[in-house]
């Protein structure tokens, strides 16, 4: 038995200049249906978004605390309204949500303790992870030493490892989906594009920044593009600022296609050819879509000398300390109502319950 408690996860500040329509937008090849693409947070704490930040793409995650008081450690329950799913579209990506996320067991991958639902919800219940999202810890230092990004990137190759060693693409890999644990080490979460793919597969999903360019032109995408987003994402860490900018989602999508991106000048040459290497457009010659796989990325020099098997002992010190030090220290959260779950009956029909049949 679960009680909510009287709080809810306090949302990292977005600071996000303009609104691209765009980024909220997915294109299913499908159908060729416009359908909603996760945007990037930017509901302050107080905003638009109410109490319930962080809320992503599909839900709201908050904690909550076993009822009876026989375990005190606190747990990240996901919701997600069963009509919401269905008028996005996402149920098929929300069964693979979670039966995918259930086959990973990783150090540094949110652990899934177990799904369940009511009338009018679906529920992921998840490890809590109290140290926040990379991308505030980001956004208040506004850029990391090399040494820093180098610390996030190297536990972040072996988590993607491990979901491709599975034949599973992330296809969401961005900073708000990058958690820190009570000690500063890495937590991926948000396995809600994710699919197993072993040829290739067409649906335009993703974040826009770090959708790679066979999303983009949607020749057919793999795990590869996990390998675009963390090039992405090493730049974002090292400048502060994504590499493809634009005033819309079709600049953006343009620069990722046809331009290079620039370094700033305080970016180290081995820097340049990691990333370089991973924002390679040709999926076939990027970093990482060789036989080697993870193992050519962790080979490349901007690595040296990192020790791998001590990267996944969780040996090297994080950079940043979470300021919440215990994993019951509630002071990341905002009050909340206990009663805040909605679970009065939403009228769906039996054929639309029968969707989450099983869940
Ligand atoms: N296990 C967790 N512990 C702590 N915070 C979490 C956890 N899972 C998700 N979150 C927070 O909730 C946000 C939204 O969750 P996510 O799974 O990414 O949902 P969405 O698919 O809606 O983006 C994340 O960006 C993160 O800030
Ligand atoms: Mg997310």
């Amino acid at each position: 038995m679960l009680a909510l408690a009287r709080s809810v996860w306090r949302s990292s500040p977005r600071a996000e200049a303009h609104w691209c329509r765009p980024r909220q937008m997915r294109h299913d090849r499908g159908s060729g249906a416009p359908q909603e693409v996760a945007g990037r947070r930017r509901g302050a704490r107080g905003g638009h978004r109410g109490p319930w930040a962080p809320a992503g793409f599909m839900g709201s995650v908050r904690l909550v605390r076993r009822a009876g008081g026989g375990d005190p450690a606190p747990l990240a329950l996901k919701v997600m309204k069963k009509s919401v799913v269905l008028r996005k579209r996402q149920v098929v990506h929300t069964r693979q949500e979670k039966e995918l996320h259930g086959q990973l067991d990783h150090p540094l991958i949110v652990k899934l303790l177990g799904t369940f639902q009511d009338e009018a919800n679906l529920f992921m219940l998840m490890e809590f992870v109290d140290g926040g999202e990379l991308f505030a810890v980001l956004r208040s230092v506004k850029m990391f030493q090399n040494a820093a990004a180098k610390f996030y990137a190297t536990e972040i190759i072996l988590a993607l490892g491990h979901i491709h060693s599975k034949s599973i693409a992330h296809r969401d890999l961005k900073l708000e989906n990058v958690l820190l644990d009570s000690c500063g080490h890495v937590k991926l979460v948000d396995l809600g594009f994710a699919k197993v793919i072993r040829t290739r597969t067409y649906t335009m999903c993703g974040t826009l920044d770090y959708q790679a360019p066979e999303i983009i032109n949607r020749k057919g995408h793999d795990q590869c593009v996990d390998w675009w987003a963390l090039g992405v994402l090493i730049y974002e860490m090292l400048s502060g600022r994504p590499p493809f900018r634009g005033g819309n989602a079709l600049a953006v999508y343009k620069k990722a296609l046809s331009t290079e991106p620039e370094f700033p000048p305080c970016f180290t040459s081995n820097a340049r050819s990691v990333i370089g290497g991973l924002l390679t457009k040709a999926k076939s010659r990027r970093l990482g879509a060789g036989v080697g796989g993870v193992e050519d990325v962790k080979d490349h020099p901007w690595f040296a000398p990192v020790h791998w098997d001590r990267v996944l002992q969780k040996q090297y010190m994080p950079p940043f300390l979470p300021t919440s030090t215990s994993s019951s220290d509630a002071s990341v959260f905002q009050d909340c109502p206990e009663d805040a779950i909605d679970s009065s009956p939403v009228g769906l029909s039996k054929a639309e319950q029968r969707q989450f049949e099983g869940f």
